[in-house]
């Protein structure tokens, strides 16, 4: 990592400020690129002489091609990030998160870059046919968010083969940790039952709370990042942990860990809800050498304390 030069595009944001501390312990020159949409200053250690903060959008090519200059590799998160945000807004929404990739993978391609790593998701594959999800699964989007997701995975495939664009898209399941605000539009179920159960209140379940997911720590995800940065492999790969847990499991063990004894409120559940998510780590651990640090129990403990 020393003497890397990386641009992080939503460095300012929940999992991009997470990376960029991870790339600054490991010694790099960061330059953050965020609009402060979502993303917030202070998120960040400006004081660190090896951190610029460039505000300003991705769907600006001056921009980008000033943000561009002297880089050597380029994680790009910054986005559009909510979902219902994605359906009320579809034009917005594509804007940002197919013009922005496109614009960075072009200034990626003109810089020759050593690699570019770029946020995917599990919202690709939609509904799953089967568990757990390999990166082989059938896509099949159920918002434009994840249809977006989708076709900057297929212009990335097309930079590779096009102009040897090397690059690598981060599909990532289910984050949770610190800095997730619990009143963004893009808050999980556990940054909002956490900020209910600190205060004693009673958190909501859609549904009879059995729905799974898979739940991956940011500081995690912020290894898997450098990791992916500074690997040779390039495609997709999945950021799971491959092990699962339900609502009301969830429920329980956060109240064992705020020491809190709300009973949550049971409303129908969501029209859109999918009812089991789990990925497949392997390639994860095959290509980046990674294994979660964080075990759930660990990481709810993390952020009830940092609450
Ligand atoms: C997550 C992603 C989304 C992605 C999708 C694709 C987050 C925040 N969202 O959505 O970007 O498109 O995966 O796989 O990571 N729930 C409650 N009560 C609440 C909030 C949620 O019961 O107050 C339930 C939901 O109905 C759902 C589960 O908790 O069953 C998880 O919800 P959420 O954290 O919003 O994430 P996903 O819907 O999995």
């Amino acid at each position: 990592t020393s003497g890397a030069r990386v641009l992080v595009t939503g460095g300012a944001g929940f999992i991009g400020s997470h990376t960029v501390e991870a790339l600054l312990a490991d010694g790099a020159q960061v330059r953050v690129l965020d609009n402060l949409s979502s993303g917030k200053e202070s998120n960040l250690p400006l004081g660190e002489t090896s951190l610029e903060l460039i505000e300003g959008d991705i769907t600006d090519r001056r921009v980008v091609e000033v943000a561009m200059r002297d880089v050597t590799h380029c994680l790009h998160l910054a986005a559009q990030v909510s979902v219902i945000r994605s359906v009320e807004d579809p034009v917005h929404s594509a804007s940002q998160n197919i013009l922005g990739p496109v614009t960075l993978l072009q200034a990626a391609k003109e810089q020759g870059l050593e690699k570019f790593v770029y946020a995917s998701s599990a919202a690709v594959y939609g509904d799953p046919e089967s568990l757990p999800l390999a990166e082989t699964a059938r896509l099949a989007p159920l918002s434009p968010y994840g249809l977006e997701k989708q076709v900057d995975e297929q212009y990335a495939a097309l930079f590779a083969s096009l102009h040897g664009v090397k690059s690598l898209g981060m599909r990532y399941f289910n984050v949770y940790g610190p800095r997730q605000d619990p009143a963004s539009p893009y808050a999980g179920v556990i940054s909002k039952f956490v900020d209910l159960l600190s205060k004693n209140e009673a958190p909501t379940v859609f549904g009879d709370g059995g729905q799974t997911r898979d739940f991956v720590y940011v500081k995690d995800v912020a290894r898997a990042n450098v990791a992916a940065l500074f690997s040779d492999h390039v495609g997709v790969c999945n950021v799971a942990t491959g092990a699962t847990i339900n609502l009301l499991e969830l429920l329980d063990t956060l109240r064992d860990v705020l020491d809190s004894d709300a009973q949550a409120k049971h409303v129908d559940g969501r029209s859109d809800d999918i009812r089991h998510s789990c990925g497949d780590a392997s390639r994860l651990k095959s290509w980046l050498g990674f294994e979660p640090e964080w075990t759930l129990a660990a990481g709810l403990q993390a952020l009830a304390a940092a609450s």
